[in-house]
């Protein structure tokens, strides 16, 4: 019995003194192992008188028991301790920024055209793409503007120097041209959006020479004026980000449109301040109407069979309008001060679902 008590606060004291988890599992193969020394204790019984061997036995099991549990439990409190420590050492702040952020901004220009891109992308509208340098056919004569008519000389059109056969090429005053390219070489249904460069020999307060537009067209055999109404009016709710963007249709003249109009969106103007939403003031945005008979016959279309919308935006201005910038001309000063402050995170592409604007 005395080798129990003596084995017992031998091996206890060694597992309270052991200081990790190695030194640990090497006292546990030295009392424990099988050659360890609390087993060479239980191999004694079989010599024992046969009256103590049952005592005795109790007596050895219950030492192999409590060594087993001291290094159990020491070992928990080694572990945690290990952990704790190892915790401590590999310690990182997860608030750190990954990377800085990016220092180049997005142009409003190139974020609304994004936007504009996401929405009527989700609509079905696939974009289509035309040259800013325009022959005059696809610029004005297809377009159900022949030369001599007025719209011409309200385009203040850019010339190019006269080619040898007379004809003079044009920068493109709108992004209309877009429409005859389209329709001359895709056959209906069609549904394109086309954002892009413009040009216009005009420099105020509110133009400049070159500004950004986006057409859209849709020809098939049963779109007509409602589902014009409805798409713009459905893009209006989705660009401004508003649940509801009162809208209205103006009769207006384009020649390559009949009927022509303009749609105005609601707004207040309370304070000298614009929001855009319901109000009692009106702003218009943009142009509209069905495609004229005279400018699918322009592209091979038989007008009996078939009919569509076309719409053309300026970007700048509802850029201006969502964004809140005050002057057109700063669009193109090419100034870092502005461009940091309106400008947006180049990583943030807009989508229908993650939300079109950043916060
Ligand atoms: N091209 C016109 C402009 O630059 C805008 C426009 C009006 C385009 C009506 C259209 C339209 O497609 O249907 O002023």
């Amino acid at each position: 019995m005395n080798d129990v008590e003596t084995l017992k606060s031998k091996w206890l004291g060694a597992v309270r003194a052991a200081g990790d988890l190695a030194a640990l599992e090497n006292l546990r193969v030295e009392a424990l192992g099988k050659k360890g020394e609390v087993s060479g204790l239980m191999k004694t019984l079989g010599s024992a008188p046969a009256e103590e061997r049952k005592a005795l036995g109790a007596a050895f099991n219950a030492l192999k028991d409590e060594v087993a549990a001291a290094i159990e439990a020491r070992k928990a409190d080694l572990g945690d301790a290990a952990l704790d420590q190892k915790l401590a050492a590999e310690r990182l702040d997860v608030t750190l920024p990954a990377r800085p952020e990016p220092e180049g901004r997005l142009h409003p220009i190139s974020q609304t055209i994004d936007e504009v891109v996401a929405i009527f992308g989700a609509m079905g509208f696939k974009v289509a793409e035309g040259p800013d340098i325009e022959d005059d056919f696809y610029n004005f004569t297809a377009l159900n503007i022949p030369p001599e008519h007025p719209a011409r000389q309200m385009m203040d059109t850019f010339y190019l120097p006269e080619r040898q056969d007379g004809s003079r090429l044009v920068l493109r005053t709108h992004t209309s041209p877009v429409q005859i390219r389209t329709m001359l070489s895709q056959k209906p249904p069609i549904r394109i959006i086309v954002p892009g460069r413009t040009y216009r020999s005009d420099h105020d307060m509110t133009h400049t020479p070159m500004f950004h537009q986006v057409e859209g067209l849709v020809i098939d055999k049963t779109t007509h004026m409602g589902h014009l109404k409805g798409c713009l009016a459905d893009f209006c709710r989705a660009y401004f980000e508003l649940p509801d963007v009162p809208v209205r249709f103006r009769p207006s003249f384009f020649p390559f449109v009949e009927p022509g109009a303009e749609m105005d969106i609601g707004c207040s103007r309370k304070g000298g301040e614009l929001k855009i939403g319901a109000g009692d003031d009106w702003l218009e945005i943009l142009g509209c109407g069905m495609v004229h008979p005279k400018v699918l016959r322009h592209c091979n279309l038989d007008p009996a069979e078939y009919q569509g919308f076309a719409f053309g935006m300026g970007i700048e201005r509802v850029a201006m309008l969502k964004y809140g910038i005050p002057d057109l001309r700063t669009f193109y000063e090419a100034d870092l001060r502005w461009l940091r402050h309106y400008g947006f995170l180049p990583l943030e592409a807009p989508s229908l679902v993650r939300g079109l604007s950043p916060s």
